[in-house]
């Protein structure tokens, strides 16, 4: 059948087809339920709405409703068992599902420990105890509980919006439908999900008997087997679950973490048997040493060990940095090594042009997970040399050919650690690092920084908007989930729209729909897409007319501007128009401008610099005005706060007898005020204790508000 016939046919409504027509329609309708399966699963990169999705699968089964004798024996009903519930209904969580952060050697635990002591002002001798437990590794999901009844079950996705996959937790065995007695009336158990070795063992056996694609390794395992369909497949697989923590709840009937530990065990929830209450950081240590002695007889994998401060009053007070917890970090297992050959190096260009060197590897299993790639991160690196021009690896250059020990630790990138020169082929030559951008050939060059003396260890490519390969990295940085996040444009999709020449700046995503109405050559007859997915996309992209200012802001590429700093930046401009215009302003003299954009908290002069480069270039400036024709950054959310503080900007001097500056300063921030350094007009308030001098002299000439450290206590309540 002719593609225009084809088109035509999907727009018929179902009830009216013919039965020759309903019998090409079904054939079609397997096919394309069939990619979008594929795309979704296995390359994590859908390119339609999941609603779209749903729609296709209807359509097929009212076809099928009229014509029973034409279901195909391939058909997407017939797929494992019981209907399938189309995707997964999406669940914001109540209270964010955060990360932790890492710890490599005891050196950063007893750092972590420090902070905490100097946050909470603690004198020598006064412990913090902590509880210790392995750092499972599977996926966490959160599990609501009403009246101690099981109601809802999420992945934890983004963490702050997750899956719905209530019916496929409640086939585990290891959540209970009820909890026990004195349960709050709310409660969000948050746990994780794993596989023990010896069910992966097993599923995967059983995987191969059945011609299906086997699991890399039991989280791979325990990942793919909650995120099915059909509960009743989830049911078939082994999934385990371990609760270590919670998130919403109507009461904390505890004082410390291990009592709440031990009323979800009277309550019904599984908790891991090492926990253990540890006085102090050495006992903490030692217990890690235990765990890692343990590991490989556990039965279930783990990646480290998670230390929490006991007392819930204290992780109330330390509160948290981004979105990690300023009481509990992981303390990771040693990254697992591996001997490989290098079989070549490959220059990568990235969106800020620095040439990266990648190693080509033969494939190699390392801790489970087959390794093809590794970074050498730069020049110096592959010469041997260290970041401050010492020598690393005594001096041993990496070549091709090389064997060499490679490391990978969690989801970091592997790196090669060393090379066996004993091994090394005789004529083995030193890598030559090109000095010319491998994509646009324009010079690649090592910028030297004359305020600091040194030379950067990384070779950028100078071609700027000729480069290609920067271009094209840009666009995927703008669509990313942290960005633009647009439903169907992934990476790979905006990289086949970049060789088409249909997308080259960012702006281009917006105007495409309207250029699809004159275009010949149509979106829908390319590979892999249909008219539904095509009316997806263009669905998708309006949606994003509309975005948050600091995804906006990050989405635009400012070299040091991760998605930390763009919401420093949205929260203190507020707008977009009112960031450019300071960033516009604090470029040529250190004046009023400048100094805002520095004295903003945690962006310092290096990110400040970025920005002000990035609004001097003319072809920066020209995009973004198109991009403002096509999009609307919203006023940036202030902390929603009822405060009386919220939206002030507050300065601490002198002692503080109640809390250390740390403390008053992120408690200050919780409540949405804005801590400085420097007394200025724009200043509201001013904090002073005992010994306060010319912040206080300065606040005293320029009239504004003071108050002593209780005046400040009562008013934060
Ligand atoms: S506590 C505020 N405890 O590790 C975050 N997490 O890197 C509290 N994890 O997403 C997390 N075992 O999935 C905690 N015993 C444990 C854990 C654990 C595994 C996972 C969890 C989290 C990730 C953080």
């Amino acid at each position: 059948m002719a593609k225009a016939d084809a088109a035509a046919l999907a727009d018929k409504p179902a009830e009216t087809l013919t039965l020759e027509e309903a019998r090409e329609e079904l054939a079609r309708l397997v096919a394309e339920i069939g990619a979008h399966d594929k795309r979704y699963y296995e390359e994590d990169a859908p390119t339609i709405s999941d609603a779209a999705y749903d729609a296709l699968r209807q359509r097929n089964a009212a076809i099928e409703a009229r014509y029973p004798e034409l279901k195909r024996a391939d058909s997407p009903s017939e797929k494992i068992g019981a209907k399938p519930s189309g995707r997964f209904a999406k669940v914001r969580h109540a209270v964010p599902m955060l990360s932790l952060d890492n710890a490599f050697e005891e050196a950063d635990v007893h750092d972590f420990l420090a902070r905490i002591r100097r946050f909470l002002g603690l004198k020598e001798g006064e412990e913090v105890a902590l509880l210790a437990e392995p750092k499972i590794d599977g996926l966490s999901a959160s599990l609501r509980y009403e009246n101690g009844v099981f109601r809802r079950g999420a992945t934890r996705g983004d963490g702050t919006e997750g899956e719905d996959v209530t019916a496929n937790l409640r086939t585990l065995g290891d959540v209970p439908e009820k909890l026990g007695k004195g349960a709050p009336e709310v409660i969000e158990i948050r746990g994780e999900v794993y596989m023990s070795h010896a069910d992966f063992e097993a599923l995967n056996a059983r995987m191969e008997k059945e011609g299906e694609r086997l699991f890399a390794n039991p989280r791979n395992g325990a990942a793919g087997s909650l995120r099915q369909l059909d509960p009743a497949v989830t049911a078939r697989r082994p999934l385990r679950f371990f609760a270590y923590g919670w998130g919403e709840t109507s009461e904390v009937p505890a004082k410390t973490q291990w009592e709440m530990m031990q009323a979800f065990r009277d309550w019904g929830l599984p908790t891991n048997p090492f926990m253990k209450l540890c006085a102090d950081v050495e006992e903490a240590l030692a217990h890690y040493r235990d765990i890692e002695a343990e590991r490989a007889r556990l039965g279930y994998d783990i990646d480290g060990v998670v230390y929490k401060v006991n007392e819930l009053a204290l992780q109330e007070r330390l509160g948290f940095v981004s979105r990690s917890p300023r009481w509990a970090i992981a303390h990771k297992f040693p990254a697992e090594k591996a001997t490989t050959v290098l079989q070549g190096i490959d220059i990568q260009v990235g969106r800020t042009g620095a040439l990266t060197p990648v190693a080509r590897l033969a494939p190699v299993t390392v801790g489970g997970v087959v390794v093809k790639h590794a970074t050498l991160h730069n020049e110096d690196y592959i010469k041997g040399i260290g970041r401050d021009g010492e020598k690393i690896r005594d001096g041993k250059d990496i070549r091709e050919g090389d064997t060499v020990l490679i490391q990978r630790a969690g989801d970091v990138i592997p790196q090669v650690l060393d090379v066996d020169l004993s091994r090394r082929p005789k004529d083995a030559e030193p890598y030559v690092f090109p000095d010319k951008c491998p994509v646009c050939g324009s010079d690649a060059v090592r910028e030297h920084d004359p305020k600091s003396g040194r030379t950067d260890a990384v070779r950028r490519c100078t071609g700027g908007l000729v480069c290609e390969a920067q271009a094209m990295e840009r666009l995927k940085h703008f669509v990313s989930r942290a960005a633009f996040d647009i439903e169907g444009l992934g990476a790979k999709q905006v990289e086949a729209f970049w060789r088409d020449g249909l997308i080259k700046h960012p702006s281009d995503i917006f105007t495409l729909a309207e250029r699809e109405r004159t275009s010949l050559k149509k979106l829908k007859d390319r590979e892999g897409w249909g008219e539904t997915s095509v009316k997806n996309l263009f669905a998708a992209i309006d949606e994003r007319r509309q975005i948050a200012l600091a995804r906006f802001i990050y989405g635009l590429g400012i070299r040091h501007v991760g998605e930390t700093n763009a919401r420093r930046l949205a929260r203190h401009y507020g707008t977009f128009a009112a960031f450019m215009e300071g960033a516009r302003a604090a470029g040529g003299e250190a004046g009023p401008a400048w100094q805002e954009l520095n004295d903003i908290d945690g962006i310092g002069p290096v990110v400040a610099e970025a920005v002000v480069q990035f609004f001097a270039e003319a072809h920066n400036i020209e995009e973004i005005e198109k991009l403002l024709r096509e999009v609307t950054p919203q006023e940036a959310e202030r902390v929603q706060s009822t405060s009386p503080v919220a939206g002030k900007t507050v300065v601490f001097t002198g002692a503080l007898e109640k809390m250390t500056r740390d403390e008053a300063k992120a408690m200050a921030e919780r409540l949405g005020a804005k801590v400085s350094g420097s007394v200025s007009a724009r200043t509201d308030l001013l904090v002073a204790g005992p010994g306060a001098g010319s912040k206080l002299k300065k606040a005293a000439e320029l009239g504004v508000e003071v108050i002593d450290e209780d005046a400040w206590l009562k008013l934060v309540g």
